[in-house]
């Protein structure tokens, strides 16, 4: 008896650690751009692109296209600053290309 119910504690908490992995799961669904552009760009630029904090530019309205803005993005301009160095050119590419899903705000 002693045993059985061991083995239904071991159970459920297989269980709980099975439901934590959904949420893991979903986190990872985050596209690699997304999760780049809220760690690194969302604090000028906002969730929506549109923030304009620091002077930054409403994103919703860039007109760049992809070469200008790993241009940017690698480099900086003005206020902001360059990410060349915390960013390879990977990442860069991701971050520029998610730009163009970016949630139009409400
Ligand atoms: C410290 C604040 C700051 C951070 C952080 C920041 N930016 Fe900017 N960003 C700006 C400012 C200010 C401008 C306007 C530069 C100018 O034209 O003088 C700008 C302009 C841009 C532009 C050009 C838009 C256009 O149409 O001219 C792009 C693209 C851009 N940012 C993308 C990003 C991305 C992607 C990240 C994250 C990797 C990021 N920014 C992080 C402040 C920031």
């Amino acid at each position: 008896m002693k045993k059985r119910s061991a083995w239904l504690t071991l159970f459920c908490i297989a269980w709980i650690i099975g439901s934590c992995d959904g949420v893991v799961g979903k986190r990872k669904a985050l596209s690699k751009g997304q999760r780049i552009y809220l760690e690194h760009c969302q604090r000028c630029h906002g969730a929506h692109g549109n923030a304009q904090l620091n002077g930054a530019k409403n994103l919703q309205y860039s007109t760049l296209n992809m070469e200008e803005r790993v241009h940017i993005i690698s480099n900086g301009k003005g206020v902001m600053p360059a990410f060349s160095g915390n960013l390879d050119a990977e990442e860069i590419t991701h971050v520029a290309s998610y730009l163009d899903s970016l949630p139009v705000a409400p």
